[in-house]
């Protein structure tokens, strides 16, 4: 026969006797084991300041409008600022203005609804504790047969199985009704220009000077090879970057790291050998991964380390990917000396700069 028994938690529990040497006990009984912590319950209740004293409830609830409407000031900041600092294409000042101040008010708008919508939680709604028990989550026999038989009166009544003609011209017309959408996308790049060349292409041709960049769109001094000693870095643009029409897009493109290394460090495969001169090389700044700046260089290793999710690249080898996300090597600038010591391009890249595309082959 089976006995009760209590289990830690307090509820009561139907164990089989033979579990207790009971040969009589009735067979098929269920054991249930008991929880080996005891549940420690809820903490008593404690009272915020708020529920305590209808001044401080007040006050809370005069911080959270107030943050509601410091949003709303935010959006309506972030519009007028949008209206008042245009973009002006070459000018930097003026985009960073537009920048700052566009920034400034979406962020006090994010920022004020978010704190806003805590402390209205934490302050001002009830405060009390609820035990949300679980259920199973397929729903029980009688619903589902129900819902089954929903869809088979739909099916039937629709003509859905049977009108294949009309079924298949509707799927037809429901994938065909987002290629508008993407087909918008080629507005993203100029009217006259191929979009994927424009992202095969860069800026560098044979003979073009290598420049230091100076930041923004201003362009600095051509480098002498003379210039680069061992172990230093150069951020490189073209020399006549400030030509083009379009200065910051181009150069998000044609950017480059110069450095030099001990020549006896260089892993160069054949065809490449002469792509770097004295050591000097040149590769793209441009992440393969997803196109931050590879901005910081650890010497003594002769790795580039791009700051967004660490992918390493080896300079000594080609720059490979030793570590991190990005799939393939920085693209390398093939350079070499014009007859005053200037470097300079020998060519642009032989491969896309930055992420990968589905129309680039390499
Ligand atoms: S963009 Fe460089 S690692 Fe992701």
């Amino acid at each position: 026969m089976a006995e009760e028994a209590k289990n830690s938690g307090g509820e009561t529990a139907v164990v089989p006797a033979q579990s207790h040497g009971n040969a009589g006990a009735a067979v098929g009984t269920a054991i249930i084991a008991h929880d080996v912590v005891q549940n420690p319950g809820l903490p008593p209740h404690r009272k915020r300041v708020t529920d305590l004293d209808p001044k401080l409830d007040k006050r809370a609830e005069r911080t959270v409008y107030t943050l509601f409407y410091l949003s709303i000031a935010g959006s309506l900041g972030a519009v007028l600022a949008y209206m008042f600092f245009p973009i002006e294409t070459g000018d930097l000042w003026q985009i960073r203005l537009h920048t700052m101040f566009v920034g400034i008010g979406m962020t006090l708008a994010l920022l004020a609804i978010g704190i806003g919508a805590v402390h209205w939680g934490k302050a001002l709604m009830a405060d009390h504790e609820s035990i949300d028990e679980r259920h199973p989550v397929p729903s029980d026999e009688p619903v589902r047969e129900a819902a089954a038989e929903v869809f088979e009166v739909a099916d039937k009544e629709s003509g859905f199985s049977r009108r294949t003609l009309v079924r298949n011209s509707l799927i037809g017309a429901l994938v065909a009704f987002p290629i508008p959408g993407i087909t918008l996308l080629r507005g993203l790049a100029p009217q006259d220009q191929d979009p994927v060349t424009l992202l095969k292409h860069t800026m560098w041709e044979k003979g073009t000077r290598l420049s230091r960049d100076l930041g923004g769109a201003e362009v600095g001094a051509a480098i002498r090879a003379a210039d680069v000693t061992i172990g230093s870095v150069f951020h490189v643009v073209p020399e006549n970057l400030g030509d083009a029409t379009h200065v910051l897009d181009e150069k998000a493109k044609a950017i480059v790291l110069l450095m030099r290394l001990d020549q006896a460090d260089l892993k160069e495969p054949e065809e490449r050998k002469d792509w770097s001169y004295n050591g000097i090389v040149a590769y793209s700044k441009v992440c393969t991964h997803v196109g931050c700046p590879v901005a910081l260089n650890e010497q003594h290793t002769h790795h580039l380390l791009c700051p967004c999710h660490q992918s390493q690249f080896d300079v000594s080898d080609q720059a490979k990917v030793v570590f991190g996300p990005a799939k393939r090597p920085l693209p390398q600038l093939p350079i070499t000396v014009d007859s005053e010591g200037y470097l300079i391009a020998k060519s642009d890249f032989e491969e896309p700069v930055g992420p990968s595309f589905w129309e680039r082959l390499k």
